[in-house]
Order: C-alpha cells, then sequence, then structure tokens
C-alpha cells in the first residue's frame, strides 16, 4: 500500500510516499527556517503562507521522486493536530480536496503519532513480540513527554513537561547566548569541545519524592525546563562580559548536558517502574548527539533496547505521517476521517 503523506503542522512544508508504512519512497521537505529565523522563532502567518506558496510543488516533488501519480497511490494522509491550526489547514485543505478529487481514502494522523512510528521506519526494525511494551520519549520543539505503549496503537502519556519543552529550551538558551535560531543544532555545535561539568545547571524536579503527582502525571516522570533557562539568563547577567570562545564552549556544554541529563534520568525513572522492552526517541531533539549517547548507555546499563529515530526522520517530515496512516490502517483504527484539523490533539 502507498501512501501520500502531507505534514504542515508547524513550519516543515512536507509531502512523503511510503509503502507499507516503512519503505520510504520519497521525503520532500521545505524547511521555513530561513524565513523565521529573523524574527527567533516561528510566526504562524509567515508559516500558513508559505506552506500555500509551497506545498503544491512540495506534493509534486514526493510524487515525482518516489516514480509514483496522484493515480497510482493508494490513500492519502495528514497531519490533523496538534500544532499551529492556521498551518494545519492549509495541509489538511490539500488533503482532502485531493482525497475527494482522486476518491482515495483520506487518513488523518495525530502529528505525535507520526513521530513515534518513525523509529520503525528503519532497515531491520524489531519484531513487535520484541517491542512492546515500549516507552516513547518525545522531545521536540513544542512537546517533552514518555509515552508508554503497551501494544502498537495504545498510547498512555506517563510524564510531561510542566512547562518549556526541551527544544524550547534550547531554543531560547540559544537566544540568551545570542547565537541564533534555531537553538538545539547551534548549542550542539557550539558545545564541541566544551567542558559538560564546567557549570551545574539544575536539570529541573530532580530530586522531587516518588508518589507526588502532577495534573495525572508522576511529578518524577514530568521534564521542567524554566528554571533551567532561567538559570542560565541569571549565570549570563552575572558575568561582566559577554562569553566567547572556550567559556561560551563550556556554558553551551554543560546546558547541552543538563537538558540530556534531565531527559535520560526520567527515561531510567521509567524503565525501572514499568515492564519494557523496549524504548525509543524522537521528535527534534533527538538528533542530539550527546543526549543519544546518554540514552545508548542506559540501553546497555539496562539492557533494554533503544530505537533511535534514523536522522532524516527526527525533525518533522510527512514521511512518519504516511508510516503512521499505514500502521492505523492495519490495525484498523483509520476508518473514519478526521472532519477538521485539531491544533491541541492528544495521544
Ligand atoms: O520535531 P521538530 O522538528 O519540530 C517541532 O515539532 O517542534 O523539533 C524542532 C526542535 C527545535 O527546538 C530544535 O532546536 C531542536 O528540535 N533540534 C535539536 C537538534 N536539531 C533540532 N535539538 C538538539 N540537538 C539537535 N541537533
Amino acid at each position: 500500500m502507498k501512501i501520500l503523506g502531507i505534514e504542515s503542522s508547524c513550519d516543515e512544508t512536507a509531502a512523503a510516499v511510503v509503502e507499507n508504512g516503512r519503505h520510504v519512497l520519497s521525503n520532500a521537505i521545505y524547511s521555513q527556517i530561513a524565513k523565521h529565523r529573523p524574527y527567533g522563532g516561528v510566526v504562524p502567518e509567515i508559516a500558513s503562507r508559505n506552506h500555500v506558496a509551497k506545498l503544491p510543488s512540495i506534493i509534486e516533488e514526493a510524487l515525482e521522486n518516489a516514480g509514483e501519480t496522484y493515480d497510482s497511490i493508494d490513500a492519502i494522509a495528514v497531519t490533523y493536530g496538534p500544532g499551529l491550526a492556521s498551518s494545519l489547514l492549509i495541509g489538511y485543505s490539500a488533503a482532502k480536496t485531493l482525497s475527494q478529487r482522486l476518491d482515495k481514502p483520506l487518513i488523518g494522523v495525530n502529528h505525535h503519532e507520526g513521530h513515534l512510528h518513525s523509529v520503525f521506519m528503519i532497515e531491520n526494525p524489531p519484531a513487535e513480540e520484541d517491542a512492546y511494551p515500549m516507552l516513547g520519549l518525545l522531545v521536540s520543539g513544542g512537546d517533552s513527554s514518555m509515552v508508554l505503549m503497551k501494544a502498537p496503537g495504545h498510547y498512555e502519556i506517563i510524564g510531561s513537561t510542566i512547562d518549556d519543552a526541551s527544544g524550547e529550551a534550547l531554543d531560547k538558551a540559544a537566544a540568551i547566548l545570542k547565537l541564533g535560531y534555531p537553538g538545539g543544532p547551534i548549542i550542539q555545535k557550539t558545545a564541541e569541545g566544551g567542558n559538560p561539568k564546567a557549570i551545574r545547571f539544575p536539570r529541573g524536579l530532580e530530586s522531587v519524592d516518588r508518589g507526588k503527582w502532577v495534573y495525572k502525571y508522576a511529578r518524577d516522570l514530568c521534564f521542567s525546563f524554566s528554571g533551567l533557562k532561567t538559570s542560565l539568563l541569571t549565570y549570563v547577567k552575572n558575568l561582566d562580559h559577554e562569553p566567547e570562545g572556550q567559556e561560551l564552549a563550556d556554558i553551551a556544554a554543560s546546558y547541552q548536558e543538563a537538558v540530556a541529563d534531565a531527559l535520560t534520568m526520567r527515561v531510567e525513572r521509567a524503565l525501572d517502574r514499568f515492564e519494557i522492552k523496549s524504548f525509543s526517541c524522537a521528535g527534534g531533539v533527538s538528533m542530539n548527539r550527546v543526549l543519544r549517547e546518554k540514552l545508548a548507555a542506559l540501553s546497555e546499563k539496562t539492557g533494554v533496547t533503544l530505537l533511535l529515530c534514523p536522522p532524516p526522520l527526527c525533525t518533522d517530515n510527512a514521511a512518519m505521517i504516511a508510516g503512521a496512516a499505514y500502521e492505523k490502517v492495519r490495525l484498523g483504527k483509520a476508518a473514519n476521517e478526521p472532519i477538521d484539523v485539531n491544533p491541541n490533539l492528544r495521544l
């Protein structure tokens, strides 16, 4: 089954063709980063205007690169939430129009479901019975959470950020250090050669007791990154000069270390608490080298299999949406097409 996926939830305009949920035939992406960089973050109206301008040619590119046509694909998948309403609507209207015009099914996909599925889009994915129950660490610019998947398609959020997302923490740190946008890759680059132990930044809710709850989540499985950001701001304000060279590298490395530690620490607690056969990490921040190394070390220590998202699928893309759509079809969960977008869609 060949599915054309469309993704426009934030600032990436993307389309892809995926066969049977795993085989990526094409993955076309127009990144709007350069358009938003002058503003230090995503501007919703600029994002939707660029989706309108670019989506038609990105869809054509995805079909052409896959050697497919509108006639040869079997279904159309689209992200219908969560995300920016004005951005989601562009991809959704395009997908709905195509579905009606071509008389092909429309499959709505939760953006997070796409990220969680992306770790299976590798050469030799583990068999289902070896992967589940599974823990998914979702880390992006808009969210940081841990999802317990007892079986394919069953999602239970067991921990979430109570303030900023991990990607947001990196983006804000880069802004404080006047390094540019988006922060994650720049902090990683600036941290090269830096000492991650130079400054001890907080890990957020680090020593919170087991048994305390925030909303419906165990507090010690939740993340908090706003204190980390404030602590960097205070550190930089207290310097009587702009950090550069080795000092800047040390700050970036220490900050990156704190983000990666905070995430890995919660995963370790969850692995300890639940019966889990494998754990995964997906979303833009899963590109981070230090985080990947820490998770790999945790896998080694616990003997629990780690599935990491392939780098081209870490940041927003449509291949993961087409892949997750196929899973929904396989599990019999794709029957009802979405009737609207939902910016606050939950797993
Ligand atoms: O998943 P994504 O593309 O978009 C959202 O849905 O948010 O993630 C974007 C986030 C940004 O915050 C960006 O700074 C971060 O992913 N990111 C990274 C790296 N590359 C992108 N964070 C840490 N290290 C990286 N190498």
